[in-house]
């Protein structure tokens, strides 16, 4: 399938984008904090409560971003009842793609059969997903795509400096996938997106094509900086902003929301949301305590769990957010 080309005509009608399914994937290895503790100069007491974390998975040798990608696709696919020649995009949030190019979308679209519709990937750090949600929205809304596959997956552990404690033990891979499908009815309600680019050298990889590519090839140098408190503070009072900033424009009060869905990277910056929703955690998904901070697999890997496991039910308003390095952080409001 294929972009339809914009006419311009005005619709009365609204179109929503609907999430007709979710999919995700862990690869098999997990990294307990106690076989950490063997690595660095840390403990499992240290770790799980500065963040929540217990363990993490990690792909295996010669499994990427897109391996990751795929299986979650195939099974949003098959949850959404949708096939791959229905697709007529492809949007894939990652910071850790398997190429510097051909992009993660386009490998994926070729191994799902899709070739042809469009596909690129959107690097918002941690918040690719939420990023790559509003733009699929916007295509939908639009008229010009009816069935869109959004994705996030990494494999940040890749970058990981194994012997930085501080940073290390936070890391983890995974994917999650949405299909999206156009509908009258009801689906994304609003998405809200922010970037400081003037906090760049607070959660970085200080490496890329065009700025120490060849100087650190093949590895060296090629890892995750990151002033974690500074991080903290700031992700806290965004995360405030975006979610006040989403309940005005949809004129609705705190205690409507039926569940939130946030990045997972730090269980005590999810608590402070909650306590700024007034939400109990029982409406709150977590999963940063097996899965770590998988960047932006984190929020579809969530709300893939919550759907499979029948705490998100249709009807429900649910309202996802995300923070990483750029800064970039945002939300999306949508009725499930
Ligand atoms: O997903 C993108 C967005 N990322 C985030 O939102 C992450 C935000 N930041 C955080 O989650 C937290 O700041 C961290 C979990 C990274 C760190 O927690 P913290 O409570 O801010 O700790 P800290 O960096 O202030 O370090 C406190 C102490 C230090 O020791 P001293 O200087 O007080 O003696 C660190 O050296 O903890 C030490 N430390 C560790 N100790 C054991 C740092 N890492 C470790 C470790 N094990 N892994």
């Amino acid at each position: 399938m294929s972009i339809a080309a914009s006419t311009g005509t005005p619709s009365a009608t609204r179109i929503y984008a609907r999430i007709a399914g979710t999919g995700s994937y862990l690869p098999e290895k997990i990294l307990t904090n106690a076989e950490l503790s063997t690595i660095v100069d840390t403990s499992d007491e240290w770790i799980a409560s500065r963040t929540g974390i217990r363990q993490r998975h990690v792909a295996a040798e010669g499994e990427t971003t897109g391996d990751l990608a795929y299986h979650a696709s195939v099974r949003a696919l098959e949850a959404a009842g949708v096939d791959a020649a229905e697709i007529d995009l492809i949007v894939l949030g990652t910071t850790t793609p398997d190429l510097i190019f051909p992009s993660t979308a386009c490998l994926l679209q070729h191994r799902l059969g899709a070739n042809g519709c469009a596909a690129f990937d959107v690097n918002a750090a941690c918040s690719g997903f939420v990023f790559a949600l509003a733009v699929a929205d916007k295509f939908i809304a639009s008229g010009a795509a009816k069935t869109v596959l959004v994705v996030g997956a990494e494999t940040l552990t890749r970058m990981v400096d194994w012997t930085e404690r501080t940073t290390c033990v936070l890391f983890g891979d995974g994917a999650g996938a949405v299909v999206l499908k156009a509908d009258t009815e009801t689906g994304i309600l609003s998405t809200h997106l922010h970037a400081d680019g003037g906090k760049k050298e607070l959660l970085w990889n200080p490496v890329g094509v065009s700025v120490g590519f060849k100087e650190n090839a093949p590895n060296a140098g090629v890892r995750i900086n990151m002033a974690g408190s500074d991080v903290f503070k700031y992700a806290v009072k965004a995360l405030d902003s975006v979610v006040e900033e989403t309940l005005e424009a949809n004129g609705l009060d705190r205690h409507d929301i039926d569940w939130l869905i946030p990045h997972q990277a730090n269980l005590r910056i999810i608590e402070a949301t909650a306590k700024r929703l007034d939400m109990p955690m029982e409406r709150v998904v977590v999963t940063v305590d097996r899965h770590g901070n998988t960047s932006s697999g984190s929020v579809p890997l969530a709300l893939d769990e919550a759907v499979r496991s029948g705490r998100v039910q249709r009807g429900q308003l649910v309202l996802l957010e995300a923070f990483g390095g750029g800064f970039t952080w945002g939300s999306a409001l949508l009725r499930y």
